[in-house]
């Protein structure tokens, strides 16, 4: 008799419209992994409670979505360094360790968030974006934003832009990743929506020039709320990713695409961030290249 499957879950409010179980059934089908992946929807306020439960019913790990990455990450006893920097985590694992002698074995609760280098996996392994000596705009300093700043520094981009609609968060988040920045040496600037939208690139050259990558980590998306682009301050030769995808991201990246601008979703992304999820659990790396082709044409089909 085969061992029962292990099991994984995503958890998240609302969850229906989730393509995480799909996904995870196609990496565990490609490496011949026995699990079971499921949607889980938890209460807004019963995010404790529903881990409590599938740590009960034997869960190996589970993903994250939104609203509850940031209690994810308070609820782990152990924390990758890239969770820590982004203060949320999209990935737990719970880890048996065996108690000693007599002693009851023990468990923790281990976070990971593999949203950024999901993102940067997606931009330079698929979109073939070089980030070398580029300047980045980010927008939003929200949870989103948080989940990705880490990884943007860690490819050494020429400088970060992080523009949000409460200066004081994209302050707060740049003084959370300075040391990190500093390593790496990519300076980083905090302004305002409106000053990223209206004002020409500065002529200062302590100041960043054109920016080569924008990233929309605003919620704005996902209310379906417009959001403006400064094209002012865009390379004619620019990528503009929002980090929702399908019909979702359409209004942020439609205006882009009609001015000549390379545009990306989050699609590609969000089968990054599942593999390094995948991997951290099965310690095997699935291959994404046709998972993301297949999820393409769910997508934009509407089958999904
Ligand atoms: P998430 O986890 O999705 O990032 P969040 O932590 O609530 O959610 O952050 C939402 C982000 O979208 C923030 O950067 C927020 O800006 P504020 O920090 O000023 O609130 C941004 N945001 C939400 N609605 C917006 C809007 N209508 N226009 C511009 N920015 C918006």
């Amino acid at each position: 008799m085969s061992p029962s499957p292990d099991k994984y879950a995503v958890i998240g409010h609302p969850i229906a419209h989730s393509h995480s179980p799909w996904i995870h059934a196609r990496f565990a089908e490609q490496t011949g992994q026995n699990l079971v992946y499921e949607a889980i929807d938890s209460p807004p306020d019963g995010f404790a409670a529903s881990l409590k439960q599938l740590e009960k019913e034997g869960y190996a790990g589970a993903n994250v979505t939104v609203p509850f990455k940031l209690e994810a990450f308070a609820a782990a006893g152990t924390h990758t360094p890239r969770a820590e920097l982004a203060q949320a985590a999209n990935t737990l694992a719970w880890q048996a360790q065996a108690g000693g002698k007599g002693k009851k074995k023990t468990v923790t609760l281990h976070a990971d968030n593999t949203d950024g280098p999901g993102l940067i996996r997606d931009l330079v392994f698929t979109a073939g974006f070089t980030f070398a000596g580029e300047n980045v705009l980010l927008l939003g300093a929200g949870g989103a934003g948080a989940g990705v700043l880490g990884s943007l520094i860690a490819v050494c981009p020429g400088s970060i832009t992080i523009a949000n609609r409460t200066l004081q968060k994209s302050r707060e988040l740049i003084a959370r990743h300075q040391v990190w920045a500093n390593m790496h040496s990519v300076p980083m600037y905090a302004c305002t929506l409106d000053e990223a939208l209206y004002d020409e690139a500065p002529e200062d050259p302590e100041q960043p020039g054109k920016f080569a990558l924008v990233v929309n980590a605003t919620s704005t998306s996902l209310q379906e709320q417009p959001l403006a682009l400064p094209f002012k301050r865009i390379n004619a030769m620019g990528m503009v990713m929002d980090l929702m995808y399908g019909p979702a991201a359409e209004a942020f990246l439609q205006p882009a695409r009609q001015r000549g601008l390379n545009t990306r979703d989050g699609l590609g992304m969000l089968v990054e961030q599942a593999a390094l999820s995948f991997a951290l659990w099965r310690e095997v790396r699935p291959k994404t290249a046709p998972v993301l082709a297949e999820l393409r044409k769910r997508v934009d089909g509407g089958k999904a």
